[in-house]
């Protein structure tokens, strides 16, 4: 897919979370937040669902607990407009109370080709909600900060997923705030590792490379998503 497909299939996927009618949170919320970010990233970070600021905008993350993950970004050097931000479930759960499975199987197929547009390198979990999406079983406390593929049926079964605590629990929780900032130092190294898988898995699977030899050098891909078949170096993050 071109970066301009990618793209195209994002705001086709925004235009149908707008009007969606699928569960019951269409009924108070104010507006849908589908999502937002680059089309061409290596990275997707995926929260729980829209707060009340969310809610009035139609975007992800502009609240306390978003200006705390714009700031954790910042800390990699790294912005927002770098990567692609979203959520489990695209409408506002009243109150802000925890989304139902019902709603987030009802909001699952939006993720599911949002992840198909951006074939991400690495999908970062903000939450438990997120979390047992691409990292089933899995307890937070337990996991967060550590990588490992992302669960095949997700809809990005070539990334890994990264886990974290939720920004806004740091609000409630200032403990949790070092804990964010120190899994967040640990998240480009987990891309790193995830574009080496992808490298390694598309050299196995490259036509005219029947043995599946991985090509062992250069160390570092040099292409934007890891893969050799697509290169746009606009689109890789820097790692430092
Ligand atoms: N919390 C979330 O999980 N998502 C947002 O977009 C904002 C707050």
């Amino acid at each position: 897919m071109t970066d301009a497909e990618r793209k195209a299939a994002l705001d086709a996927i925004g235009a149908e979370v707008a009007v969606c009618t699928r569960c019951r949170l269409h009924q108070t919320r104010t507006l849908a937040v589908p999502g937002e970010g680059a089309a061409a990233t290596e990275v997707i970070f995926v929260g729980e669902g829209p707060g009340f600021n969310e809610d009035r905008q139609g975007r992800p993350f502009v609240g306390q607990a978003g200006a705390l993950l714009t700031e954790l970004l910042a800390s990699v050097g790294w912005s927002r407009q770098e990567v692609f931000i979203t959520n489990v479930v695209k409408c506002r759960p009243p109150e802000n109370r925890d989304p139902e499975p019902d709603e987030i199987a009802a909001c699952a197929p939006f993720l599911t080709r949002q992840l198909e547009a951006l074939d991400p390198a690495l999908v970062v979990t903000l939450g438990r909600f997120s979390m047992a999406r691409f990292s089933p079983g899995s307890r937070i406390g337990q996991v967060h900060g550590t990588f490992r593929p992302a669960d095949a049926a997700c809809g990005a079964p070539r990334a890994m997923t990264f886990a974290m605590y939720h920004p806004a629990a740091a609000l409630h929780q200032g403990s949790l705030k070092e804990t964010l900032f120190r899994d967040m130092a640990g998240v480009p190294a987990a891309l790193l590792e995830a574009r080496a898988t992808r490298t390694e898995d598309s050299a196995r699977t490259e036509p005219g490379n029947p043995r599946g030899t991985v090509d062992e050098g250069p160390s570092e891909p040099s292409g934007a998503l890891a893969d050799p078949g697509e290169s746009d170096p606009t689109a890789q993050l820097p790692l430092f």
